[in-house]
């Protein structure tokens, strides 16, 4: 089955307003003629109007970083006494149409855990937002062996709420914790196992039409020069880029690669 390619800047804590809008501005005119693949910038909460700015009359689209689901008697809080936060109606609002979640940075440093991951995914498409899950091992879980079974885990607990239909419209983002920011890159062959691996869990956590359907994005270290080789692998169905994606040229290169594998 053909998926689309999907590829996605996560730009971290990083850009000013300024640099945001320039940034879409330059690639706005490099990935005009691009067929065939779906393209987003996920810049800091107070830069998205920016990128929406710099993006505007083009296919890009605007996502962000992560977001705040709070829940009370089962039922999710889209507004209250949540001091520094931000829910997913006020993303919508803001103008994003995607929202990245469960990053490796995320669970190291804010102690996100796949429960909370999956009550965020639950609070994105209450909000008609869709989400970019990431899941992926550390160094110290693949040198032990345990690589498929961390990957087993996360997607079922990020997975926990969602309805098939949901899970379809999700893009997994595999990435290796490892690769993420080292220069590090994961092998073709450990990329293809890791995504053949998630979307046979997909198969058996809904059905094949959701396995067959789902994105699943390569992350960490992906750049202009190894793309290619990543892309082309029959699981890998876009990338979720770092890095390379804070300078228009590189992430405009990548972009074409995806082009270039379907
Ligand atoms: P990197 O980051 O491309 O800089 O390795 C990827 C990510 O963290 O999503």
């Amino acid at each position: 089955m053909a998926r689309k390619p999907i590829v996605a800047g996560n730009w971290k804590m990083n850009l000013q307003r300024d640099e945001a809008r320039d940034l879409v501005t330059s690639l706005v005119p490099l990935v005009k003629d691009v067929p065939n693949v779906q393209i987003l910038v996920c810049p800091v909460f107070t830069a998205l109007d920016a990128a929406l700015d710099g993006a505007r009359g083009s296919q890009i689209e605007v996502g962000a970083q992560n977001l705040h689901a709070a829940e009370k008697d089962g039922k999710l809080v889209h507004a209250g006494a949540y001091t520094g936060e931000v829910s997913a109606p006020m993303l919508a609002d803001a103008g994003a149409t995607w929202v990245i979640l469960g990053h490796s940075e995320r669970r190291q440093y804010f102690g996100e855990t796949d429960a909370k991951v999956s009550t965020k995914v639950r609070a994105a498409f209450e909000a008609g937002i869709r989400p970019i899950v990431c899941v992926g091992e550390t160094l110290e879980e693949r040198d032990g062996g345990r690589t498929l079974d961390v990957l087993a885990t996360q997607v079922k607990g990020c997975l926990a709420n969602a309805t098939p239909q949901q899970a379809r419209e999700c893009v997994i983002a595999y990435e290796p914790v490892w690769a993420i920011g080292t220069g590090r890159v994961a092998t073709t062959a450990q990329a293809q196992e890791a995504h053949a691996f998630i979307r046979k869990q997909l198969a058996a956590l809904f059905d094949t039409g959701v396995s067959d359907a789902v994105r699943i994005q390569y992350g960490g270290s992906m750049n202009a020069t190894n793309a290619a080789e990543l892309l082309a692998q029959p699981d890998v169905d876009g990338g979720l880029i770092g890095g390379a994606s804070l300078k228009a040229d590189s992430f405009a290169a990548i972009i074409r690669a995806a082009s270039q594998s379907v």
